[in-house]
């Protein structure tokens, strides 16, 4: 066993109880804007090469969360003439339970040095350094996508450039639920080490 001086252990501890809230299971209250600004101090301290800071944030809150669940409403039907009620209601409500929802979208547009896929890990690094913080102060988060997020009418209605990725939408709120773990891998499963040819 390793020993570990206090503050590691506490930080390991919180790495190692990190866990999704599912969205549905996401309520009131939600992180107000100061409370969004701690968190996101925390999740834009991450690697990145050439600081680029390839990544920015859109808010989505209160009513915009509804608006922009008509507009995936409306993006079903078009994509599936024949979906069905349920699930265009499906679609609809998908932003309707977390307070406090913040897409996290990646510049991936031209650059000399830094290939795009660096600056998508990075967006995606600051994803889940987000949860993380959010866990850390008392909330429950949930990183989705969906075809929402790959969808060019929905982005362009978001404001989502060309040379732009969303990389997930994180639900943040207040859980109405003790979100049940899950399996995890075992890293002894997956680790090898590496001889020389
Ligand atoms: C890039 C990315 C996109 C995801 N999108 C979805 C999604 O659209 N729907 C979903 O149910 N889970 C999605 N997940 C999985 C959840 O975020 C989460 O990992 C899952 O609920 C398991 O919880 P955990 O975070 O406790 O492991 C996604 C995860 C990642 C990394």
């Amino acid at each position: 066993m390793i020993s570990l001086p206090k503050h590691s252990s506490t930080l390991l501890e919180a790495l190692d109880t990190r866990r999704s809230v599912p969205s549905r299971q996401l309520g009131e209250p939600g992180p107000d804007r100061d409370a969004l600004l701690r968190m996101l101090t925390s999740a834009v301290r991450v690697p990145d090469h050439g600081k680029r800071v390839p990544f920015r944030f859109l808010r989505i809150e209160g009513d915009a969360r509804h608006a922009l669940g008509d507009i995936l409403a409306r993006r079903c039907r078009e994509r599936e003439p024949g979906a069905s009620d349920s699930v265009i209601e499906k679609d609809r409500s998908r932003f309707s339970f977390a307070p406090v929802v913040v897409a996290v979208i990646a510049n991936l547009g031209p650059d000399e040095k830094i290939p795009a896929q660096e600056r998508l890990l990075c967006a995606g690094n600051v994803c889940f350094a987000l949860l993380q913080a959010a866990q850390a102060m008392g909330y429950g988060a949930q990183w989705l996508t969906g075809w929402a997020a790959y969808d060019r009418m929905v982005l362009a209605q978001l404001g989502v450039g060309a040379d732009e990725a969303l990389v997930g939408f994180i639900h943040i709120g207040a859980a109405q639920i003790e979100a049940p773990e899950r399996e995890r891998p075992d890293p002894a499963m997956l680790l090898t080490d590496w001889t020389p040819p």
